[in-house]
């Protein structure tokens, strides 16, 4: 069965200059629903795969007010269900509050990050003058979907099977205006949840957690130096790793009412240590070479030391915001070539006796997105899986990377030439019995074929291709990240 559910009114102009609107990035708005009974399958879909990869990504639906950035577009959630060697693929748009105030209007009621002076309404972030796309990112907790914008959203929660948005979580007015941003971690022992959000009043920024009942059980300010841009967060079974790094407005232009990214090479990066129940007064300050992070890899604990691997960079690009048309076009191409990415595994280890910070690059060759298996987050781990770039192409992932973090070795697989990836997940298969016991899922877009598809690797070996391809029913636009939900937490037999 292969089904159009729905079809969503698009007005953007089809003559579009935006690179960003077309070719691997051309938005769609056909929900579907098709199972592997229509679709076609290039191999077999293996019966030990229970669960449902989750793809969140940028689909713009209306004619863009003022420039439009990748990063503006509605989010839309691609999900591929497997069970007992079938597979269901499903794609849904995050009907988020503001997603549904433009479907009435039909028409662009907010301009993206490009163009903010263009904005009608007042507030900070995503959750004012922005609009709450929800297209950044998506987890699991507490059995259903977060999906959320990286600048702060509202609780956007969907069912994980049928893609239905549901009702806002309780704690989505506790912590309401400030929202939740994108990366929170999920202790897979506990089932909670560790967030944080930023705000630019004092103080700044706010941590949390929430339980595998869904309760908000934890929400403190976290005094920093004034306003930063933090993109993710680390856990370890006791603590939390909290972000504030010298990638900043400039604080003087601030004063004057310019918003300028600038990065200040003569302040420190510095990690925040707290309990994971801690308040201000516990954490632990370390101090490190001046950095930008975007997303970690994973954090344990070693002893005396708290130990946070991830893709850092020491030269990060300035947006584009502030520049208008053609030239903040240029600017978004050129950041998304592979030299500007120029992010690297990297290693930091904190010692909580000492207050030492000791730093060790792991690799040279540029590569992001890393992810590790739900059951590793925040424990000791040997794995993380981080995608590679094409040197020219706009956005992007050619192909992923395993590092074996134990024995320093890596493996690879590339997509080729014209096909471009997503952020994968590690699915382990039904009674794994290690690490990487289990397969690696991604979807590509191929600009050769003109189609999109959902790849299965073997994630013990991933030089050998695909175990599995099922072609989906259109071309889907490169997309942003995504999260893995195992079968038994679908059924909620555990937190
Ligand atoms: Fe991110």
């Amino acid at each position: 069965m292969i089904k159009i559910e729905n079809t969503v009114k698009s007005t953007i102009n089809k003559d579009t200059p935006n690179p960003f609107l077309k070719g691997h990035y051309q938005p769609i708005f056909n929900e579907y629903t098709a199972d592997t009974v229509s679709l076609e399958v290039i191999g077999e879909v293996p019966k030990d795969l229970q669960g449902i990869y989750v793809r969140n990504g940028h689909n713009q639906v209306h004619e863009p007010m003022g420039t439009y950035h990748n990063y503006d577009g509605d989010g839309m959630l691609h999900a591929v269900h497997f069970e007992d060697g079938k597979a269901v693929y499903r794609n849904r748009f995050v009907r988020t509050t503001g997603f549904l105030a433009e479907e009435a209007a039909g028409r662009s009621l907010w301009p993206g990050i490009l163009e903010p002076h263009l904005a009608k309404r007042q507030g900070w972030g995503s959750m004012g003058a922005m609009k709450d796309n929800a297209g950044t990112d998506v987890i699991a907790h507490s059995g259903k979907l977060l999906a959320t914008m990286s600048q702060c959203s509202e609780s956007n929660r969907l069912d994980p099977i049928t893609l239905e948005m549901l009702e806002p979580d309780k704690w989505n007015t506790e912590i309401a205006p400030a929202g939740i941003c994108s990366h929170f971690k999920v202790d897979n022992d506990t089932g909670e949840m560790m967030f944080f959000n930023f705000s630019e009043t004092y103080p700044y920024m706010k941590y949390g957690v929430i339980d595998s009942n869904n309760n908000l059980k934890h929400y403190v300010p976290i005094d920093l130096p004034g306003i930063r841009w933090p993109h993710d967060l680390g856990v370890t079974k006791n603590y939390s790793i909290l972000h504030d790094l010298p990638f900043i407005f400039d604080p003087e232009l601030l004063e004057k009412g310019e918003r300028k990214v600038t990065f200040f090479d003569d302040m420190p990066a510095r990690f925040g240590i707290i309990p994971r129940f801690g308040d201000n007064s516990q954490i632990k300050w370390f101090e490190a070479k001046p950095a930008f992070i975007y997303h970690l890899s994973n954090c344990y604990e070693d002893g005396d030391e708290v130990v946070m691997e991830g893709c850092v960079t020491f030269t990060p690009r300035k947006p584009a915001v502030g520049k208008q048309g053609s030239d903040a076009i240029d600017n978004m191409k050129n950041q998304f070539k592979q030299t500007a990415m120029n992010f690297n595994m990297y290693r930091w280890r904190f010692n909580l006796k000492t207050g030492e910070t000791k730093e060790e690059l792991l690799d040279d060759e540029i590569t992001e997105f890393p992810v590790v298996s739900n059951e590793y987050v925040g424990k000791k781990y040997q794995y993380s899986y981080n995608s590679t770039f094409d040197e020219e192409k706009l956005w992007w992932l050619s192909g992923v990377k395993k590092y074996d973090l134990l024995d320093g070795t890596s493996q690879r697989y590339e997509y080729g030439e014209g096909r471009f990836g997503s952020e994968p997940q590690l699915a382990l298969r039904v009674n794994a019995e290690s690490e990487d016991d289990g397969y690696l899922i991604t979807l590509i877009t191929d600009m050769n074929k003109n189609h999109s598809e959902c790849l299965i690797l073997d994630a013990q070996d991933l030089p050998s291709g695909p175990v599995a391809r099922i072609i989906l029913p259109e071309r889907i636009p490169v997309g942003a990240h995504s999260c893995w939900v195992e079968a038994d937490r679908i059924k909620g037999e555990r937190v």
